[in-house]
């Protein structure tokens, strides 16, 4: 594995004890990894006493990494929580990394042992919501 994916691991990891969940107690840590470059972003999930105002950690991770230098390329995200086998994305979650990321993307599932899992964005949203394929 890429020595960049074991460092996004550790971040998503660490960031993960930052996640604010009073609510599910559901911690989850996100890492997104920039194309060629050692650029890392994290995120973690922020609850709120609505529920639906709710951030999972992977959006949160995205907003973090356009809010500091805006849209850039990326190629990996790897997302770590406190489960077996671990969670993958909410879709949610995956149809905005679609607005954002490449069919490509690679996926990296963690535990809070070690990744797991991998997938790439396009087989877990086959289907995603194209605005460009929408009838003229
Ligand atoms: N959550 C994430 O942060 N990412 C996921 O991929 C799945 C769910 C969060 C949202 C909520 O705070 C908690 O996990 C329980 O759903």
């Amino acid at each position: 594995m890429k020595k960049i994916i074991k460092t996004a691991y550790q971040l998503a990891k660490d960031v993960r004890d930052h996640a604010y969940a009073p609510y599910s107690g559901f911690k989850v840590g996100a890492a997104l990894v920039v194309k060629d470059s050692d650029k890392i972003y994290t995120g973690c999930n922020v609850e709120n006493a609505s529920y639906g105002a709710t951030i999972c950690a992977e959006r949160n991770a995205l907003w973090h990494a356009i809010a500091q230098d805006g849209k850039q390329p990326y190629e990996s995200i790897v997302i770590v929580s406190d489960s077996k086998p671990p969670v993958p994305p909410c879709a949610l979650c995956l149809q905005v990394l679609v607005e954002f990321c490449p069919s490509t993307l690679d996926i990296y599932l963690g535990t809070l042992d070690t990744i797991e899992q991998h997938y790439i964005l396009k087989e877990l949203l086959p289907y995603p919501f194209d605005v460009d394929k929408l009838p003229k």
